[in-house]
């Protein structure tokens, strides 16, 4: 989706939104089209839209009135989004090639007006590449919004949210490509190729690496694989500074569950099992097209978790990185094997002050949770309350759940320094426990375990069903914030 700026003396699409706000539809819109739309029960609620078609001066109009609530209501941009994801929603596959929303009687700041924007681009999103037999009533046809008489400043903000929606973008690509198109090689020509020209320093380890540094649990999980492992770095430097922030990332990009192998049903979803490192690849894309003024790396742990000949066995003990040696009781649990050497060896290679990681780690925090909040573990209560916020703020929210003594003994192995599976219950807290143990000391940590809410099942208000993209935002939110307020 292209957003444009045009002004009212510009020619202008058949199609034109006005954004209604609760309770008050315009006396320009005319008699008819408010009885109309007052009749169809439209009120101005967020996400509210009603269509009409109207004889205006500058000739046959399709209308479109979306909702945007009341002024100074909570969650005001959240609303906004809203309205404009609902716009596009409604016209996507509408027969029209562009909407134009019309800001002159809106009374919206420029902040506000491109939430409408965001909203309309991010809702407009889709992944039609493996379509070839769409009719043409299937296929999608609005390709533009063209923002009119948008408010001063607008088109400024927006070169920053567009740069946050490539990220999303991007993100929802990586999540959505099927397991076969995208693995651990695959993935790192995607992100070379998209981080071209962006600044971007991108360092691969490949197969070999590994094995010469030692990365033992990471290599176990893709020893089963015929596709080869790799770790992917890559640093946004927009500031020098002392200790850079680092963002790590659990990229297996199939999860069959190894030899403790998965049952069939909804096997497929594990091509999403990269979630982690897909947001993390978005993050810094958007991070480098909005030239952040922070430092941050992003490194992604790339494996493909398989059972073969060659895989690892349940009772199997690796040695990681770290030196630490673990009992792999569950070769289903693997993303903490891949994260515990990434995380090892971001600390040593750049000494980061703080590390956020990111991993569609447990099925037990979508017990927990379902899909609306992503669960959150810390060592520091700042960097929670950072997050926290960061994670209101955007629309991507956090719950912290509690770590502890009592939980990391849980994970005790009687042959080896841990296992890689607790008892039953608590499963996503022993997870971080056993993540925690690759953890410096001095080091601000936080993992956020993403399992829940990188896929949806059905549309939201700012993504169709699919990849949602989530944690590029929350990323984004963090470092405007915290790394460059
Ligand atoms: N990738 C899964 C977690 C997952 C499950 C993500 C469902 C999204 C949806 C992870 O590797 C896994 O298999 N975890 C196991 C851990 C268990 C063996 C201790 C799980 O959650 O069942
Ligand atoms: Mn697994
Ligand atoms: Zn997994």
């Amino acid at each position: 989706m292209t957003i444009r700026f045009a002004s009212s003396t510009d020619p202008r699409p058949r199609l034109v939104a006005r954004l209604i706000v609760e309770g008050s539809l315009p006396a320009d819109l005319g008699d008819t089209v408010r009885e109309a739309a007052t009749a169809s029960r439209f009120s101005g609620k967020p996400g509210q839209v009603f269509e009409s078609f109207a004889a205006l001066p500058n000739g046959l109009t399709r209308l479109a009135l979306a909702g945007i609530g009341k002024p100074g209501a909570p969650d005001r941009l959240a609303a906004l989004e809203r309205a404009g994801g609902a716009l596009v929603a409604r016209f996507l596959t509408s027969g029209e090639t562009a909407l134009a929303i019309d800001f002159a009687e809106s009374g919206l700041t420029a902040d506000e007006a491109a939430a409408v924007l965001l909203g309309a681009r991010l809702r407009g999103w889709r992944y039609d590449v493996y379509k070839t037999r769409q009719s043409a009533d299937q296929q999608v046809s609005l390709h533009a919004v063209i923002a009119i008489d948008a408010p001063e400043g607008t088109q400024s903000l927006w070169q920053t949210e567009a740069a946050l929606a490539e990220g999303i973008e991007f993100t929802r690509e990586l999540v959505t490509e099927p397991a076969n198109v995208l693995y651990p090689a695959s993935f790192v020509d995607r992100c070379r190729a998209r981080f071209a020209g962006t600044g971007i320093d991108v360092v691969v380890l490949t197969g070999d690496d590994l094995a010469a540094l030692g990365m033992g649990a990471l290599l176990g999980v893709a020893q089963g694989s015929v596709r080869e492992a790799r770790v992917l770095a890559l640093r946004w430097k927009g500031r020098a500074g002392a200790r850079p922030t680092a963002f790590v990332g659990k990229g297996v990009t199939f999860d069959s569950g190894g030899i403790s192998i998965k049952p069939a049903g909804g096997m497929e979803d594990m091509k999403w099992d990269m979630g982690g490192a897909g947001a993390v690849a978005g993050a810094l894309l958007t991070l480098a097209l909005r030239k952040a003024e922070a430092d941050v790396i992003g490194v992604v742990g790339l494996v493909e978790n398989m059972p073969d000949g060659n895989a690892q066995r349940p009772g199997d003990v690796v040695t990681s990185l770290s030196g630490q040696t673990i009992e792999v009781i569950n070769t289903d649990a693997e993303g903490r094997l891949v994260l515990c050497d990434v995380l090892t060896w971001v600390q040593r290679t750049y000494a980061p002050g703080t590390i956020i990681d990111l991993a569609t780690l447990t099925g037990a925090i979508i017990v927990s949770l379902g899909h609306e909040y992503a669960g959150m573990f810390a060592n520091d209560d700042l960097l929670a309350s950072q997050l926290d916020a960061a994670g209101k703020a955007s629309g991507d929210k956090l719950w912290r759940f509690p770590l502890g003594a009592a939980y990391d003994k849980l994970i005790d192995s009687a042959i080896a320094d841990m296992k890689n599976v607790g008892p039953r219950y608590g499963g996503s807290i022993t997870a971080a426990q056993f993540l925690q143990r690759f953890i410096d000391d001095g080091v601000a940590w936080a993992h956020l375990d993403i399992a829940g809410t990188v896929w949806a099942d059905k549309p939201g208000t700012t993504h169709d069903k699919g990849a949602t993209g989530f944690g590029v935002r929350l990323l984004d939110r963090y470092v405007r914030d915290v790394l460059e307020g």
